[in-house]
């Protein structure tokens, strides 16, 4: 049942919601605390590590006529721009240490003697100079896993597709990496790394799951959640919020954060929205169906980030009964919330998919029986991530009409 579908946005409640019960074990096998904090220890250590800000948006609320709207900041995470930099850097990491362990006969792996600083410092050298990871991408994640190659002392080699803009290929080989651009979409290019891979015996790093390959991206998304975690404790003593509106491309990071507060909050949490573009809306055709279903085409949707045409099979295992109500919209809302990010206070410099939660709050303002539907008035607590700053420079610059240094400062 659609609950409304209007010229700009679809909404669909979730007739498999079930707010009213508490995070049980089929979810917790995918992502649970343990997993959580064992990637807390771990990012937490990695230098340069620090929370990015959450920011407290009085005049964004006021002008689309909500209470509160917090907006957890990624554009600075680890220098990268991107909420990323949580997720593949922490999963290299693993694999490198349980590579290291098996080299050097440490047992287990276990995380306080094979540390991220040792690693970092070159101390196991020998063992990670001949590992080569791989992954496909949009963009964000390669350029992540490319930094945390380069950190730990392995080699990237990173797949991209078509649609992929020059700037966000630069930003990947900055790092070091061999970046290989390939015919077709994104999905596209996750087929083709995985069988390169499997030929030449490279460990991929991806962000979605799929048939036999999990382990990986249970880490991404346990590095995540690190991020769900800072949010909640970044809020004001006591104060949960009413609403979240997280943007999917796989579904990785709406998952992590639905999981986080879904064990934090239990039955109080907030009304969980999965927040896609119309043009790539493989979680919102998944909760239509029941299961799992993809999005045909080309997915050039102008949220690069954002453009998967097929749900990760692990992040649906949490959504389909944790997310409350899928939306979906057109692409001209994004430019429209990166203006009304950089034009109002505080002025935040947010990428095309790192905005798409104001740009559904856009939407919404201007759909008001989709917004009376969801709940959300004067009266809402709305949390958004912020998942990317200016990942390409030129992109930003083209639809804000200003510099993202400028906007920033
Ligand atoms: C900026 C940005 N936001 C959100 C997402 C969506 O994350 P996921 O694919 O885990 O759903 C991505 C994915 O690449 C991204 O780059």
């Amino acid at each position: 049942m659609t609950t409304a579908s209007e010229p700009g946005l679809d909404l669909f409640h979730n007739p498999r919601a079930a707010h009213g019960r508490l995070y049980s074990a089929a979810e917790a096998a995918v992502l649970d605390g343990d997993g959580m904090a064992a990637a807390r220890r771990d990012l937490a250590a990695w230098p340069g590590y620090r929370a990015t800000p959450l920011h407290d948006m009085t005049e964004v609320a006021r002008r689309l006529g909500l209470g509160t709207v917090w907006y957890k900041d990624e554009s600075g995470r680890f220098g990268l721009n991107s909420f990323k930099a949580m997720g593949a850097p922490y999963a290299v990491l693993r694999h490198l240490r349980g590579v290291i362990a098996g080299r050097t006969g440490v047992a287990d792996a276990p995380a306080d003697e094979i540390t991220v600083g040792d690693i970092i410092a070159g101390k196991y050298r020998d063992a990670t100079a001949g590992v080569v990871v791989t992954s496909a991408t949009d963009g964000n994640h390669g350029r992540a896993v490319a930094w945390g190659a380069e950190a730990l002392g392995c080699r990237a080699v990173i797949y991209i597709h078509e649609h992929v803009s020059a700037g966000r290929e630069q930003a990947i080989a900055r790092y070091g990496a061999e970046v290989r651009r390939i015919k077709g979409n994104y999905d596209d290019s996750v087929r083709r790394c995985a069988a390169d891979a499997a030929a030449e015996g490279w460990q991929v790093i991806s962000d979605t799951s799929y048939d036999g390959y999990m382990a990986v991206p249970r880490d991404v998304m346990h590095g995540y959640m690190v991020l769900a975690s800072e949010a909640a404790e970044q809020l004001p003593p006591g104060v949960v919020p009413t609403h979240a509106l997280i943007q999917a491309g796989v579904g990785g990071l709406a998952a992590a954060i639905c999981a986080t507060f879904w064990q934090r909050w239990g039955r109080d949490r907030p009304r969980f929205v999965v927040v896609e573009p119309r043009k790539a809306d493989c979680c919102y055709r998944s909760a239509v169906a029941g299961k799992p279903a993809a999005t045909p085409g080309d997915l050039d949707t102008i949220m690069a980030g954002l453009a998967a045409g097929e749900v990760s099979p692990l992040a649906w295992t949490i959504l389909q009964a944790g997310a409350d109500d899928f939306l979906r919209l057109s692409d001209d809302y994004a430019p429209r919330a990166m203006r009304l990010l950089a034009e109002t206070r505080p002025p935040v410099v947010a990428g095309e998919s790192g905005c798409a939660g104001v740009a559904a709050l856009i939407a919404l303002a201007e759909h008001k029986e989709a917004k009376a539907t969801l709940g959300l008035g004067p009266s809402s607590r709305v949390l958004l991530i912020g998942s990317e700053g200016a990942t390409d420079p030129d992109i930003y610059e083209k639809l804000v009409g200003k510099k993202p240094a400028a906007v920033a400062a």
